[in-house]
């Protein structure tokens, strides 16, 4: 990156808008559809305290090397490693947490898409009583078919490009400080709507009474593998945002805030979904169906339920806006500080490609359901690329080029920014010891676990 490029170089101007970007990025579709579901087929309160454990000690750490190696070379992911890292090798690292942001891109702007088509739906009253729909035929039908899903998903993919040609802090920052508490507000009516519901109780024991009986080694690799996904490790994304925040931010504060606030959506997602789930007498483990067939059914027989159904579409689609602008920004940085283009034109050429890869993992769902990769359709393909394969070695890189490659001093100089924050010594060796030894070892652990599987 020439210096005349890092002098006008784009960035965060507020400490909230720090935080609710980057809270922005982590809430997605993980917190509202993958976490619910996960809980229930993994036995409810055990599973959750097992996440947190994951969270805290784990996790968090990983975020924090992100936050290191994006605040300190202020530059793109691959360039972020080149600056830092000198020699060729590391920036193998930033490579792959490029491709692992546009692999996810790719499947997670179709979901995107069909949060739309719901949120249509919705607005047209099809969640209630008199709209007669039958969720799980209307699901099927709707994905596999051809067009309809495409159109929804290049209507979301637009959404998301016009967000970031405005730029960080004109398009990220803005909008992001905007929706974010737009979402939190909807969830929160949501959760006290269904755990107002009759018999919403047991949903309720059944998120935070744990029973340690139903945990088992698989449960404990699924809260592990959730915690990576949700708080959007390893792609790449909270290092390329990471470099747009100032020197003078606290990034201690500002990663536990982050992971604060994305379990706390997680958890009230889990309140807004198991009560009611429960009220009306399914069983809790629906699997990946839950958000798509099961709420609507739910919605139809709820008292107002055409409403909530609008509140919930809505707040799915915009929580997978603010990931989906987080994960183009790491392919956007990139092309603007690397390949030296100019915001608008980095945006159309990676929309370009974009859209066809999306409109193949919307294909893959029906006309080209019978094309297999490794016995995977392209969507599932590229999910498990990225999130058992890019995202788990994008992490392994980042924690282990923190821990081994860089100097314990300048560690210590980041954390502190550069001396305007205490950070207890006690404190900083366990955070060491971990980035160095711990985490490492548990990312290894998953990526064998995953292998097996
Ligand atoms: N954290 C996102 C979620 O909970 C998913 C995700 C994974 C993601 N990696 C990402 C989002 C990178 C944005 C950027 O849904």
């Amino acid at each position: 990156m020439s210096n005349q490029t890092s002098a006008k170089r784009d960035g965060f101007v507020s400490s909230l808008g720090i935080l609710l970007a980057m809270t922005g990025s982590a809430v997605g579709l993980g917190n509202l559809w993958r976490f619910p579901y996960l809980v229930g087929e993994n036995g409810g309160a055990t599973f959750i305290i097992f996440y947190l454990v994951c969270v805290i000690f784990i996790c968090m750490p990983i975020m924090v090397c992100e936050f290191i190696i994006g605040r300190r070379s202020q530059a793109n992911a691959f360039g972020a490693y080149k600056r830092l890292g000198g020699d060729k090798g590391w920036k193998v690292a930033g490579l792959l947490s490029v491709l692992a942001a546009a692999f996810i891109l790719s499947f997670y702007s179709v979901v995107g898409g069909w949060s739309i088509r719901y949120l249509v739906l919705a607005c047209g009253l099809k969640f209630t009583a008199a709209g007669g729909i039958q969720p799980e035929t209307m699901f099927n039908s709707f994905v596999t078919s051809t067009w309809a899903p495409i159109i929804y998903t290049l209507i979301f993919l637009a959404c998301t490009g016009i967000i970031i040609v405005a730029g960080v802090k004109n398009g990220i920052e803005k909008f992001t400080k905007a929706l974010m508490p737009v979402l939190f507000v909807l969830m929160v009516i949501l959760a006290v709507r269904s755990m107002t519901l009759p018999g919403a109780g047991e949903g309720v024991r059944y998120l935070f009474k744990p029973d340690f009986s139903k945990f088992t080694s698989s449960s404990a690799i699924a809260a592990l593998g959730q915690a990576f996904f949700s708080l959007s490790l390893g792609c790449g994304t909270i290092l390329t945002y990471a470099s747009y925040v100032p020197r003078k931010e606290n990034i201690l504060k500002c990663s536990a805030e982050t992971t604060a606030l994305d379990t706390l959506f997680a958890l009230i997602a889990g309140c807004a979904i198991m009560p009611a789930v429960f009220a009306y007498g399914i069983s809790p483990g629906q699997g990946p169906g839950l958000v798509f067939v099961t709420l609507p059914a739910i919605f139809s027989e709820l008292p107002a339920g055409g409403f909530a159904a609008i509140l919930f579409f809505v707040s799915l689609f915009l929580a997978a806006l603010t990931s989906a602008i987080s994960l183009l920004e790491v392919v956007i940085a990139f092309l603007i500080e690397e390949c030296n283009l100019r915001r608008p034109v980095a945006v159309g050429v990676s929309m370009s490609v974009f859209v066809v890869l999306a409109v193949l993992c919307s294909l893959s769902q029906g006309a080209l359901s019978h094309v297999k990769i490794f016995s995977l359709n392209i969507f599932d393909l590229f999910d498990y690329v990225s999130a058992n394969v890019l995202m788990t070695f994008g992490a392994l890189l980042a924690v282990l080029f923190v821990g081994h490659k860089l100097k314990r001093a300048d560690i210590q100089d980041e954390l502190s920014s550069g001396g305007i924050y205490g950070v207890p010594r006690g404190f900083f060796k366990a955070l060491y010891f971990i980035i160095r030894w711990a985490a490492p070892a548990v990312i290894i652990a998953i990526l064998i676990a995953g292998l097996i599987s």
